[in-house]
């Protein structure tokens, strides 16, 4: 094949892959290497241009820890997670669509009765009822689908982005009762603006993006044999609607967080649909 050149340069890199004994992973690295290679190729870039896009991927690494995770926000503001989101979890139209998982879930909110408070705090927000049905695609109640639920408080920051807060908040996990009624209590999120400290947010800047994700309720919701689906509700009239930084929003997913006239606060009903498993 001659020389490493512009023009052998990927033939060459691919031939290397024929002893690999995995066959997606040959075919993923194919693809990643052919990708990769046609960037440069049509790129050009500089050596310090490479050496500041190793630099950026290195102080994404060193930035993440157990609860800051800076390489899903570079793929969510990528648009990769969004469009991996797409790809994995086809529905039927009138099931419940799915949206971004991001990075502020936890594996481990507490189990609560219906009607419970997921806020710990009153000054996490502005009361808020959030109630629904969980039903399969003929409009039949699911009873015992778990909604395993997070969210920010009324400022948009996460237990886990508070460094003085230790206990789990504003998280909780719902069973939807014999009719598929479910009903919980929180505040009422606001948009909010991802970590703009570390790579991904300074990349941001620099593309001239803003940082926002408007404001949301996170709901992963589930039955034994039901497929699963990790969405949002999204609070009809957020100015981010339209240019949510992770891509995150559908239509579908978008409702009114209405004042309340039986009370204070707000309420916000909804019923999630389930396909079959599989
Ligand atoms: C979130 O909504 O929690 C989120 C999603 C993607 C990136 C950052 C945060
Ligand atoms: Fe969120």
């Amino acid at each position: 094949m001659g020389d490493f050149n512009e023009t052998t340069a990927t033939d060459l890199v691919l031939a290397r892959l024929e002893g690999c004994d995995d066959p997606r992973l040959k075919e993923i690295m194919t693809s990643v290497i052919r990708h990769l290679h046609a960037v440069v190729i049509e790129t050009e870039p500089t050596e310090a241009e490479w050496l500041a896009a190793i630099q950026f991927l290195t102080a994404t690494g060193q930035i993440c820890d157990d609860k800051r995770q800076e390489y899903i926000m570079l793929s969510d503001t990528l648009g990769v997670s969004m469009l991996l989101d797409a790809i994995n979890n086809r529905k039927p139209e009138t099931a419940t669509q799915s949206t971004v998982l991001g990075p502020f879930y936890v594996d481990g909110a507490e189990a609560m009765e219906n009607g419970a408070n997921i806020s710990k705090d009153d000054a996490d927000g502005e009361p808020l009822l959030v109630s629904g049905r969980v039903l399969d695609l003929d409009g039949e109640p699911i009873a015992g689908a778990l909604l395993d639920v997070w969210q920010a408080t009324g400022n948009g920051v996460y237990d886990v982005q508070d460094p003085d807060r230790e206990e789990l908040n504003l998280r909780g996990k719902f069973r939807s009762d014999g009719d598929g009624r479910f009903h919980f209590n929180t505040v009422t999120p606001s948009s909010y603006p991802l970590p703009t400290d570390g790579p991904v947010g300074q990349l941001l800047a620099r593309l001239g993006r803003h940082p926002y994700r408007p404001a949301h309720i996170h709901f992963i919701v589930s039955a034994e044999g039901y497929g699963p689906v990790t969405t949002h509700l999204f609070a009809a009239g957020d100015p981010y609607l339209d240019s949510d930084v992770v891509f995150g929003v559908k239509d579908s997913l978008v409702v009114d967080f209405a004042p309340r006239d039986d009370g204070p606060g707000r309420t916000v009903d909804y019923d999630f649909v389930l396909s079959p498993a599989g």
